[in-house]
């Protein structure tokens, strides 16, 4: 799949984030390796600590429909600049995704595309457990 259309997809998924508080919309679109999207987008909370990132929302919902394999991702978000996943959306995907590849989309369509190991090196994991 091309990644613009990924992209795009990401940018249409900040229509269903839920921000109320910080007003920062992000929308993620997860690719599954048979070529499946699912769309997440932030959901905050009252209690602010309990919000859901757009990329883990997209996760779960796939992994809840039974999906296991994963190409990439793509993030898009109300900022002009690459909304790059936080910290714990960077564990989450690399545990349940695997080194899947992170496209980023600007506000002027441009992409920036890393593997999910660049952006979290020398990571905790499933390897480390036995
Ligand atoms: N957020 C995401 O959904 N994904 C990211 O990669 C960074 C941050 C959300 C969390 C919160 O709802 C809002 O953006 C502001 O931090």
């Amino acid at each position: 799949m091309d990644y613009k259309y990924l992209a795009e997809k990401a940018i249409e998924a900040k229509a269903i984030s839920h921000p109320p508080y910080s007003n920062f919309h992000v929308g993620a679109a997860l690719l599954t390796e048979d070529e499946k999207i699912y769309l997440g987008g932030n959901i905050e909370t009252p209690s602010y600590s309990l919000t859901i990132c757009a990329e883990r929302t997209a996760v779960f919902k796939a992994y809840s429909e039974g999906e296991r394999k994963f190409k990439a991702v793509a993030i898009a978000s109300d900022s002009p600049d690459y909304c790059p996943p936080c910290g714990s959306c960077r564990q989450v995907m690399l545990d349940l995704c695997g080194d899947i590849d992170v496209v980023m989309v600007n506000h002027k369509d441009e992409l920036k595309i890393l593997k999910l190991s660049q952006l979290l090196p020398f990571a905790f994991g499933d390897k480390d457990l036995k």
